[in-house]
């Protein structure tokens, strides 16, 4: 472990790390075991994405049967059944209008190429003057510069590197209740001939704060972009493939370009995909982007059984089942003074921990609640949660059972009674 400690950089940490990282030596289903031979139920599918839980037999069929003919080939002049049968199960989820699939490696790339994507199509109708975007204050797409440049400009480390990245143009963050202010300061920017396309997270923001919003806020913004001849972007990558309780928010409004990662690959592999239609793909022509690892032939495949899965799976039922547990068992900490709201969306439970806790915005200063309290205090009852700043949230596996989510949920509560 000292070696971990010594050379190993973590998300977000410093090296040599203050605290000791648990050391996971196995995991099924919803559960971790440790090198010490303690057992953790996960609640946070590893950051969105192990939807069917750890170690599946379908999943880890699809990779040993794939691994034995290759696992990667280049995607340069070259092609693969795996690329191809996910191609055709990814369109049978989408609107029919989004069909011309990008192969990333992970959803920040995605991110990237989504914006790539957008101003190579202005470039191409003459209009190259067109190369910013249009977001929401409080969103989170990744870590990469351009990625960064549209996540939140407080929250978002955009102070520690103003000098490098893009200026993107920023509006108030929506609310659960719509309100019209919001979508007016849109359309303001909206009118401007410099703007490429609008990009939000639908109806949920992670990263950037675990806060849901009303739909009504896409419909009004889509009607919005068409008026004045924007593109719109959807980064899917964390609230896709059923987390919210629908799909993908795009078959109910549908963007320009779709950006997807995380559960696709139900996290064996990172695999990301950016989708678009003929309109885009048309005027953009040639993509200038090309990853060596595009399209793994061993992520692909591993991606097509977990869209089987999940389509046999009655995941829809399993998303309202832990939705309602949820509601029961974590809704009566709003009577808690520390915590100022509980957020129950689908299958993602948010508590919003109170302001005067001396709560930083800035995320580079570390968090001022004590997160590392609060995660002892998870894990001292069995539990692996992960919070940030004033945030203590779960999004478990769609397969986690009743009793789990129920540790989980007591986990929460203690945490919170013994902060
Ligand atoms: C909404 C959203 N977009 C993009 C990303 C970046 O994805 P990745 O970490 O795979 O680069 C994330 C990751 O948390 C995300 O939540």
């Amino acid at each position: 472990m000292n070696f971990d400690k010594q050379h190993l950089w973590h998300p977000y940490s410093a090296i040599p790390a203050e605290r000791e990282n648990l050391e996971i030596i196995s995991a099924h289903g919803c559960k971790f075991k440790l090198s010490d031979g303690r057992e953790l139920i996960d609640g946070m599918s590893s950051w969105w994405t192990a939807i069917h839980g750890y170690n599946h037999p379908e999943l880890n069929k699809a990779a040993k049967e794939q691994i034995d003919k290759f696992s990667h080939v280049m995607f340069g002049g070259l092609t693969h059944q795996p690329a191809i049968e996910l191609g055709k199960a990814l369109l049978k989820l989408l609107p029919k209008d989004l069909d011309k699939i990008f192969y990333c490696d992970s959803g920040s790339i995605s991110i990237e190429v989504a914006m790539k994507m957008a101003i190579q199509y202005w470039n191409n109708l003459g209009q190259d003057q067109r190369n910013k975007f249009v977001t929401f204050r409080s969103g989170y797409h990744g870590d990469t510069l351009h990625a960064m440049s549209v996540c939140d400009p407080v929250n978002g480390m955009h102070s520690l590197f103003s000098e490098s990245l893009p200026k993107q143009l920023f509006v108030t963050r929506p609310e659960k209740k719509f309100n019209q202010s919001i979508v007016n300061e849109v359309e303001a920017l909206l009118k401007r001939d410099d703007v490429a396309a609008f990009i939000c997270e639908p109806i949920v923001q992670g990263a950037g704060g675990m806060r849901f919003y009303d739909i009504k806020y896409l419909e009004e913004i889509k009607k919005l972009c068409t008026k004045h001849d924007v593109l719109l972007i959807f980064d899917e990558i964390a609230t896709g493939f059923g987390r919210t309780g629908e799909l993908f928010i795009s078959n109910k409004i549908q963007p320009d370009i779709l950006c997807i990662g995380k559960a696709l690959t139900a996290g064996y592999l990172t695999l990301a995909a950016t989708i678009t239609t003929e309109k885009v793909s048309n005027t953009v022509k040639t993509l200038m982007h090309g990853p060596t690892f595009m399209a793994n032939a061993l992520a692909c495949s591993i991606a097509k059984a977990s869209i089987e899965l999940l389509e046999k799976s009655n995941w829809r039922e399993n998303v309202k089942r832990i939705e309602k547990i949820l509601l029961t068992e974590l809704k009566e900490l709003e009577q808690n003074k520390l915590v100022k709201e509980v957020r129950i969306l689908g299958a993602i439970g948010v508590i919003e921990l109170a302001d005067n806790l001396d709560i930083s915005a800035d995320i580079s200063a570390n968090i001022s609640v004590d997160v590392s309290k609060l995660q002892e205090s998870v894990v001292s009852n069995g539990v692996w949660l992960r919070p940030f700043r004033n945030l203590l949230y779960t999004m478990p596996p769609f397969i986690i059972e009743d009793k789990d989510l129920k540790q989980i949920c007591k986990a929460i509560k203690s945490a919170i009674k013994n902060y």
